[in-house]
């Protein structure tokens, strides 16, 4: 039965989105406190080498500054004596900010300014006189290749290549029809548009509250805990609101620790925020060389499947991503084989971009699909159904749902694959050529431990929270769906709390995990407040519910009703009232099923279907129209499903035609780092995008049904437009993004 608090599917708009608007949310740069002190933070020339003099004379002579932190002056931190590695980081020795004079990438913060205005601070920042000894560094990444290893340790959480299955190199030799190419990806950056800032509030002696901009509050805490000494009491790190981040605050960045070492020495207040260009000193998604072979029958059964991929990392930590097990997950292949290495450059460490690994593997594997089906005469689509997989044959599991056969079938048909002319070149308008691509995408779906509390009093008001954040995902939103429908609450009596350090714990928001992990969480921690509302009401005088079990009851309207006849109910407050209690109070702790989902691989697809208008003689390249179809198990909410969606085409718009960090090899240093130069998609970019989510039941991925959908609008994306490029022009760039200069 329908009722007034079905929340669950429904398009509820942002509960956080008036906050948003009116500026009412803050941001991490926002707070003030009297007294603060303004960081600001002067970063490295060079790529490689040593400081050899460090001069901070003339900015210390200025007055309103403070003290210039630097390796020569810096206070002594408990990790500069021990090893410590925060929740995300690879395997490897963390960079150490300001350690000493050593100089490991361009851009690295070797001073930070600190002073009584921000403007006093940014000025003495350029006061500061820096020498170095400079050291020959490489940047490039096939600079490297020969020297790529397979990396010695495995990064929590990312499987390694998959085993190899019979003999790809032979079943490629034999094959019918081959394709093998090398593909291109340069390194991006995540560009959000807020950019990272920590206020550090120096409470009292060794006791901060910090805001942070971060995908997760407990992992700075407890960062702050292990790099300072502190007590993880005595750090209290708050980020309600985060003006997008895609990964790049996964990982506690360097101006937090800055902020925390300069309040803790001078035991001040402060705030250190980056500036845009500054956004380009430090994560980054990696540039990759990937190589695929692909052997098919005549008729396009794959016979044999070969993906090798080399990524850049730091010297100083195996930065790693699943780039190549998809080619093994997706499609029925027996003879696979591939590897993955890692070459070391004098850049930062990588940091995980809206489906690290994905986006770029799938890239190359749908490229060369699309290269394959071209060279075996054989529909895109046609030989991707051709080579369907029911398995996950890397894991020898099936899949606990996978709908992607329904993906392909409406995507197709709403876009109207079935009057394309196959030929490049074929199809134009005007001054224009149409070409028609499609790929196909794949996603893990994560599911987490994760902890909620919730608290209901007596006048029906609800608050639920967990330590989690909302990037821009829609989690305030859906969370709070969660919780009204499951106790049968309007919506505005319910509040979700998240990004605090002092709310049960949570991970980091990333790998589309949130929805299936805290949502999971959070239901159950709704049921246990029903379990307990449930005692209450059958205790009231002449109860209708007198006799029933708790799975004989649902909550609706704010009544805890029979299932088997509605009309006979309990009102909650009703309940409580009469128990005499005025507060329901549950923590939970809800883990994934293990044993339930194990032996089932758990995975997104989704079909996309891309057009694009060629300039003939300019080589200019628009995106007219872009279907996607996702198989993502249940929708909480369609608007902000479609959201994050959309906002995963539009990245792979970014990532097919303009996204790229430039490297000028002989600084080593990344050369467009602004917003005029880094090009990202604009609204003029965008055309027609439409989302489609096909019916997916699933009762294994979690007890909601749900799988993310924060990355899978990305993956394959660039992909369906670069096959599209090549259908429209009949030229094939394999080297992203493709940029007019490649076309003409
Ligand atoms: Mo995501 S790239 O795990 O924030």
């Amino acid at each position: 039965m329908a009722t007034a608090t079905n929340y669950i599917g429904q398009p509820t708009s942002r509960v956080d989105g008036r906050a948003k608007v009116t500026g009412e949310a803050k941001y991490a740069a926002e707070y003030n406190v009297p007294n603060l002190l303004y960081g600001y933070v002067v970063s490295s020339e060079i790529a490689k080498g040593k400081i050899t003099k460090i001069d901070s004379s003339g900015a210390l002579a200025l007055p309103g500054v403070l003290q210039v932190f630097t390796h020569e002056n810096r206070p002594r931190t408990a990790w500069f004596d021990r090893s410590y590695r925060d929740e995300i980081a690879p395997p490897g020795s963390p960079f150490r900010p300001l350690y000493d004079d050593k100089v490991l990438y361009s851009g690295q913060p070797i001073a930070l300014v600190v002073a009584e205005e921000f403007e006093i601070a940014r000025y003495a920042a350029s006061l500061v006189r820096v020498e170095y000894e400079i050291e020959p560094h490489v940047t490039d990444l096939n600079e490297r290749r020969e020297e790529a290893y397979e990396p010695p340790e495995v990064r929590s959480g990312i499987p390694p290549p998959a085993k190899p299955r019979g003999n790809a190199g032979k079943a490629f030799e034999r094959a019918a029809v081959r394709h093998e190419a090398e593909y291109l990806l340069p390194t991006e950056h995540h560009n959000p548009m807020e950019m990272f800032a920590s206020t550090v509030v120096w409470e009292s002696d060794d006791k901060i509250t910090v805001y942070d901009k971060t995908q997760g509050a407990q992992n700075c805490q407890t960062y702050l805990a292990g790099v300072f000494g502190f007590s993880k009491d005595d750090v209290h790190v708050i980020s309600p609101f985060v003006g997008g981040a895609f990964g790049s605050g996964l990982r506690p960045q360097y101006h937090l620790f800055l902020a925390g070492m300069a309040a803790r020495e001078l035991k001040r207040s402060i705030k250190v925020s980056l500036t845009r260009q500054q956004m380009f000193t430090f994560g980054h998604r990696p540039s990759t060389i990937q190589n695929v072979a692909l052997g098919a029958a005549a008729n396009g059964t794959l016979e044999a499947i070969m993906h090798d991929a080399i990524a850049e990392t730091s010297q100083f930590e195996d930065y790693q991503e699943n780039v190549v097990n998809w080619s093994g997950a997706l499609y029925k292949c027996d003879n696979t084989k591939f590897t993955y290495k890692l070459a070391q450059l004098d850049t930062y460490t990588p940091i995980d971009m809206r489906a690290p690994g994905g986006a770029e593997g799938m890239y190359a594997l749908e490229s060369a699909m699309d290269e394959l089906a071209y060279t075996s005469g054989i529909d895109p689509l046609e030989l991707r159904l051709k080579n369907y997989s029911e398995k996950d044959q890397n894991e020898d599991k099936p899949f606990s749902s996978k709908e992607l056969r329904e993906c392909y079938r409406q995507g197709a048909e709403k876009f109207g694959w079935s009057k394309r002319n196959s030929q490049p070149r074929s199809m134009r308008e005007g001054t224009e050529l149409i070409g028609w691509g499609m790929a196909t995408g794949i996603w893990e779906a994560y599911q987490q431990t994760s902890s909620a509390k919730a608290v209901l009093s007596v006048d029906g008001k609800l608050t639920v929270s967990s330590a989690t954040a909302d990037i821009g995902t829609g989690t305030y939103t859906i969370m709070t769906q969660i919780a009204a429908e499951t106790l049968g609450l309007p919506i505005d009596n319910v509040i979700f709390k998240l990004g605090d350090s002092s709310l049960p714990q949570s991970p980091v928001q990333g790998g589309s995990w949130t929805a299936a992990t805290v949502g999971s969480a959070v239901k159950e921690v709704c049921d246990a407040v029903g379990q307990k509302l449930f005692k209450l009401a059958r205790d009231v005088d002449g109860s209708p519910l007198a006799g029933a079990k708790f799975a004989d009851v649902t909550f609706a309207d704010k009544q805890i009703r029979l299932k088997s006849d509605p009309a006979q109910s309990v009102s909650i407050i009703e309940a409580m009232r009469h128990g005499d209690v005025n507060v329901i109070e549950e923590e939970t702790t809800t883990s994934p099923e293990t044993a339930k989902q194990s032996p089932y691989s758990r995975h997104a697809h989704s079909a996309i279907f891309a057009e694009v208008k060629v300039d003939e003689d300019f080589g200019t390249i628009r995106v007219t129209r872009v279907v996607d179809a996702v198989a993502g198990g249940r929708i909480l909410n369609p608007k902000t499903a479609r959201s994050q969606v959309m906002g995963g085409v539009v990245w792979g718009i970014g990532m097919a035609l303009h996204e790229e960090s430039v490297v000028d090899q002989n600084f080593g240093r990344f050369m467009n780092h602004n917003y005029a130069e880094y090009h990202v998609p604009v609204n003029a970019d965008v055309h027609e995008i439409e989302v489609i989510f096909v019916e997916e039941h699933d009762e294994i991925v979690n007890p909601l049904g749900v799988k993310g959908l924060g990355e899978i609008g990305i993956v394959g994306t660039a992909a369906a437009i670069a096959n599209a490029v090549y259908h429209a022009t009949g030229k094939r760039v394999r080297d992203l993004p493709i940029t007019l200069d490649k076309l003409l």
